[in-house]
């Protein structure tokens, strides 16, 4: 496999940049964003997910293109950046992206532990860093919930080292709904991550509030249902009561999601920078009151 530099990344970035931008009507504006409840920091409410997506070889080609989608990022006012352990070469591709120019002071990173065991753990979190090549992470969560306990405590100390901002718990599924909230009363969390979306609503029922009740910021993972609402809507042309606030199914979805009171951020992933400015574009402009939420969800129900 070739090796990259600099240069190449920087003349691979320059031919991805040559790409028609989607263009935004709100383009100078600044994006929406939400307080930490711990903290009151504000986050902006779009970041990226980076499963599968940024699990790529180091090539100067596939770094530019990563590179050109947190740019997309950054330069919309964006910044959470979501990885794991989990998901193989992603945080080393974090790295790559932050070694080729990426400011790593605007960028949010949060990763995960996702093994057993304390020793494990704060071996895995030390690297996590090492491989994004930065000192500090800024959120540092549990990955569903695989020995909460243990990690929390280590979590905890790394806190008042400064060599973590914030904790969290991650999961995925509505089966683990009940355990999360069992967790977030114990361990009381600073962050959770879980799944929402308009074809999985079941984090309203119980998740979501409790949230709220305990102020704890809130990351959405699986918005898209790992794309699986794309083809719901195949074909189909976004309904007209959505085109005020929606540019396209990718915004319909997003925001949907981030219209939620409980919602901080959400963190689609994906692997091309013009989707990357789409999903962008969830963060500007008018979202959905609690009408139109219900209307976006009987349409919904009646693909
Ligand atoms: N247990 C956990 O902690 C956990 C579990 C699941 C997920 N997560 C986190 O949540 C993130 C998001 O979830 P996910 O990766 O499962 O899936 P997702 O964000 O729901 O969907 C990603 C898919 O949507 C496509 N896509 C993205 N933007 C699009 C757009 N504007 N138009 C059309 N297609 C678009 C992407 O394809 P393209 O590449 O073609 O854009 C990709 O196939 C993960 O990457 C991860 O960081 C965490």
């Amino acid at each position: 496999m070739k090796n990259w530099n600099r240069r190449d990344v920087l003349a691979a970035g320059a031919a991805l940049a040559a790409l028609p931008r989607i263009p935004f009507a709100a383009e100078a504006k600044t994006m929406m964003s939400r307080p930490i409840p711990s903290s009151s920091e504000a986050l902006p409410v779009i970041g990226l997910g980076t499963y599968e997506v940024f699990d790529v070889d180091s090539s100067a080609g596939e770094i530019a293109t990563r590179k050109e989608i947190v740019d997309r990022l950054t330069d919309m006012g964006g910044s959470l950046l979501d990885t794991s352990p989990m998901y193989n070469r992603s945080e080393k591709v974090i790295g790559d992206v932050i070694n080729a120019g990426v400011n790593r002071d605007k960028l949010f990173l949060a990763t995960k532990v996702w093994t057993d065991g304390r020793e494990d753990g704060i071996a895995q979190m030390n690297r996590s860093a090492d491989l994004m090549n930065t000192e500090i992470i800024d959120l540092m969560q549990v990955h569903n919930l695989r020995d909460t306990a243990v990690h929390m405590a280590s979590i905890r100390e790394s806190q008042e080292e400064g060599r973590i901002r914030y904790s969290g718990l991650t999961h995925y599924t509505a089966s683990a709904h009940a355990a999360i909230s069992k967790d977030m009363q114990t361990f009381k969390p600073e962050f959770i991550q879980i799944n929402y979306s308009l074809g999985e609503r079941e984090a309203e029922q119980q998740v979501l509030p409790l949230a709220q009740e305990l102020g704890i910021a809130v990351l959405v993972n699986r918005p898209f249902q790992a794309g699986r609402l794309f083809s719901t809507v195949a074909g189909k042309e976004l309904p007209d009561f959505a085109k005020d606030f929606a540019d396209s199914w990718g915004q319909f979805f997003l925001k949907f999601i981030i219209s939620h009171p409980a919602v901080t951020c959400v963190i689609p992933a994906t692997s091309k920078p013009h989707h990357m400015a789409d999903n962008l574009g969830a963060g500007f402009g008018e979202l959905p009151d609690a009408t139109m939420r219900d209307r976006m969800v009987e349409y919904f129900n009646s693909l």
